[in-house]
Parts: structure tokens; C-alpha cells; sequence
């Protein structure tokens, strides 16, 4: 049988590690990515169940471990700075993972680490993405946004929370996937390296009915375990 040609929409999480599995399974691959580059940006995911079990599937576990945060688990406390409930990680291997996993890590650094495993055996495309395409009974004829046109036997929407394709998949009478909740969040990040008698515990206070602050964890510029 001919080599199946795939074309994954989205360099993100998802498209990077499907690439890596379709790879395996000897497909030819290409990735389309939107943005001008990797988008290796983003805070901290925590893989949890099947993530783990996927992550040690593909042998990545040292490599990943290699570049997890060192979170140690995640606090509670009152107006006044004072701890009211502390969660810490659960690092014995059994049992559920708690709100800090044993499986720490920089969206980025996941997104990247998948990247680079996968980069010298598919193709990935930067600053592109699908216009259209239009399916036959044997393949799919994709329209780029460059303007030029190829086919593949699959292709799949790997483009995230707001995904264009499945939007393109479904039809327009599709119901809005987005379920606004009311609440807004605004995240950034503030390079500091730990001080004396501080851990690496992400700190949370809660103001019902009006606002949560977190600080995910003091980052520190000398690297992790310090
Ligand atoms: C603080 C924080 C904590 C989080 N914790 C967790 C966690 O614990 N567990 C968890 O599972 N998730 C967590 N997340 C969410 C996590 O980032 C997402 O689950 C994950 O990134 C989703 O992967 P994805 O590949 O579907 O989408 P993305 O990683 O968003 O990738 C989509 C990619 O497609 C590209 N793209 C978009 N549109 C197009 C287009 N039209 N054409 C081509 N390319 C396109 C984008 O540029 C992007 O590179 C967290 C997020 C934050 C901010
Ligand atoms: C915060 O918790 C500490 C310790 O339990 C307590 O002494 C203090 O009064 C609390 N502060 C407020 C504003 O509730
Ligand atoms: C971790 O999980 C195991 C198994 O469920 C449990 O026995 C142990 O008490 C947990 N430890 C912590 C620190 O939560």
C-alpha cells in the first residue's frame, strides 16, 4: 500500500504529538502552522491519567522530566498572606494525581519537546494554514493559504480551543463550542528568582463573588530544582 499522506492543521500540543504517533505507523506527515514560528509560550500543564500513560508510551518520560517545573504543590491562604489549605504533589507513583501532578511542565517546553522529536521526519509548515477543502470519496484536496493546492488522504483539525476546522468540518449551523462562564482571566509572567525560605508553591486567594489572584510558582532564572 502506498505511504498514507497527512495533513495535521495546528503545531500545537495535539498536532505535534499526533505526528510523532502517525510517524511511528510510517505515514507521511505534514504540519501547517498558522503562527510565523513554534508557538512554544503558555503556563504550566499538568498531564494527568492517559496523559501520563501516552507520555511513557512514547518514551519521553526522562526527556520530559528533564524540563518540568518543580512546583511542589498548590496553597490556599486568607487576606493576610496566612496558608488555610495546602495540596501538596503526590510523588509516590499511586494513586490520582493531585491539583500539582508529578507531570509538571511549561506548555512550551511540552510543545517544543514534541516538536523536536518529530522535526526532522515531518514536514512542518510555518505561517500557513487551510483555507478550505474539499473531500472525494478517496482523499481530500486542501486549499492553502498561499494559494496553492495539494491532496491528502486524511487531514485533521489539531487547532486548538476555537479549531477552524472543525468549524469547516461541521457547517455553519454548528452551535458555538465557546460556553462563556462569566469569568475573565488575564495571565503573565514575572521573571524572579526564589528567595530565602520560599518553595516553589503556587499561591492562591480567593475574594468570592469578586476576584482569584494565583501566583503559579516564583520562577527561578537559574533553572529548575534550585
Ligand atoms: C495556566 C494554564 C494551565 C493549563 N493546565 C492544563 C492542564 O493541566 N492540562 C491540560 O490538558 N491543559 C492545560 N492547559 C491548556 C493547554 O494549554 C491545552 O490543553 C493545550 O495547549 C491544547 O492543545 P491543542 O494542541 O489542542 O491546542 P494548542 O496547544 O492551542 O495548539 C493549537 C495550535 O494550532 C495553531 N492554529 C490555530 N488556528 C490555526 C489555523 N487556522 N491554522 C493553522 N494553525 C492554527 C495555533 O497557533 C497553535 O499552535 C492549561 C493552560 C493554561 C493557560
Ligand atoms: C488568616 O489566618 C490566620 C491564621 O489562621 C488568622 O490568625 C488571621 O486572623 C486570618 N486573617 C483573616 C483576615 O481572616
Ligand atoms: C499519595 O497517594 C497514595 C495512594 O493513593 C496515598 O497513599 C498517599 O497518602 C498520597 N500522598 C499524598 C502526599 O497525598
Amino acid at each position: 500500500m502506498a505511504q498514507l499522506k497527512v495533513l495535521i492543521c495546528g503545531g500545537g500540543i495535539a498536532g505535534n504529538a499526533l505526528a510523532f504517533w502517525l510517524l511511528k505507523l510510517g505515514y507521511g506527515v505534514t504540519v501547517v502552522e498558522r503562527w510565523p514560528d513554534l508557538r512554544a509560550t503558555g503556563l504550566q500543564v499538568d498531564l494527568r491519567g492517559f496523559g501520563v500513560m501516552v507520555l511513557k508510551r512514547m518514551g519521553l518520560e526522562q526527556a520530559f522530566r528533564a524540563r518540568s517545573v518543580p512546583e511542589q504543590g498548590l496553597e490556599f491562604i486568607n487576606s493576610s498572606g496566612k496558608q488555610k489549605a495546602y495540596f501538596p504533589a503526590n510523588r509516590t507513583g499511586e494513586g490520582l494525581q493531585s491539583f500539582t501532578t508529578d507531570y509538571e511542565i511549561m506548555r512550551g517546553d511540552l510543545c517544543r519537546l514534541l516538536y523536536d522529536v518529530t522535526k526532522d521526519r515531518v514536514k512542518y509548515v510555518f505561517g500557513m494554514t487551510v483555507e478550505s477543502f474539499e473531500e472525494s470519496d478517496s482523499s481530500i484536496e486542501v486549499l492553502f493559504s498561499n494559494g496553492k493546492k495539494d491532496r491528502f488522504d486524511l487531514l485533521v483539525g489539531a487547532d486548538g480551543q476555537g479549531s477552524r476546522i472543525r468549524r469547516l468540518m461541521l457547517g455553519p449551523d454548528t452551535p458555538d463550542t465557546f460556553h462563556f462562564l462569566g469569568v475573565y482571566t488575564g495571565y503573565f509572567t514575572i521573571p524572579q528568582p526564589i528567595r530565602e525560605g520560599e518553595q516553589y508553591i503556587s499561591t492562591n486567594y480567593i475574594a468570592p463573588g469578586k476576584r482569584m489572584g494565583q501566583c503559579l510558582l516564583p520562577i527561578a532564572l537559574e533553572g529548575n530544582g534550585k
